[in-house]
């Protein structure tokens, strides 16, 4: 959680099945774009977003090693799929099914990336609060020198050889 006054409410407000937030980043994670869907659910207006880092709506309880391994899907080039949780402006939260993507110019070069949220399956939800509280409490253990390992390998152990992304598209299209 990046604004340290927000007092978390443990109140939790959820997305329309048919509804999609939609924002656009510069290649170091700042807003460029954000959709009237993603405004109106993270309760901020645009000029408190365009510019600033998207770890604005950042959770304490997302784990580091989830943001990580977003940023190294990423920056390979590839799209990446995963559960978060945000914080809205006044301290509430909601659950999101994330696909972030780099954005190319038509000649193909990466100029920012974008992401695309849906409605989580409440499967998918309950199943990624309890694998980021696991990861969440190795990085508090490992300290903050050794947390990313920790977590990483906490990650690797829950996911049995599987990828992140098969485990996360199947917690969604309700095939797991
Ligand atoms: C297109 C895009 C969308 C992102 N969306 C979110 C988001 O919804 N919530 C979030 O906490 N971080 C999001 N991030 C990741 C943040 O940039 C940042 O890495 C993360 O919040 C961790 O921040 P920290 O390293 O300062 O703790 C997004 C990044 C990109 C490129």
């Amino acid at each position: 959680m990046k604004n340290k006054n927000i007092v978390l409410t443990g109140r939790e407000v959820t997305l329309d099945a048919n509804e999609q937030i939609v924002s656009k980043t510069d290649l170091s994670g700042r807003i460029t774009y954000a959709n009237r869907a993603f405004m109106h659910l993270c309760d901020f207006a645009e000029p408190d977003l365009l510019g600033v880092q998207h770890n604005i709506v950042r959770h304490p309880e997302m784990p580091r090693g989830v943001y990580q391994m977003m940023w190294e899907t990423l920056q390979a080039g590839q799209e990446f799929f995963g559960f978060v949780k945000n914080l809205t402006a006044n301290g509430d939260h909601y659950w999101v099914f994330a696909n972030v993507t780099p954005d190319r110019e038509p000649g193909g070069e990466v100029v920012g990336y974008f992401s695309v949220r849906r409605k989580p399956s409440a499967r998918g939800v309950q199943t990624a609060a309890a694998l980021y509280a696991e990861m969440l409490a190795a990085e508090r253990q490992a300290g903050p020198a050794r947390a990313m390992e920790a977590s990483r390998a906490l990650l690797a152990a829950r996911l049995g050889g599987q990828s992140y992304e098969r485990f996360v598209l199947a917690l969604q299209l309700g095939k797991a």
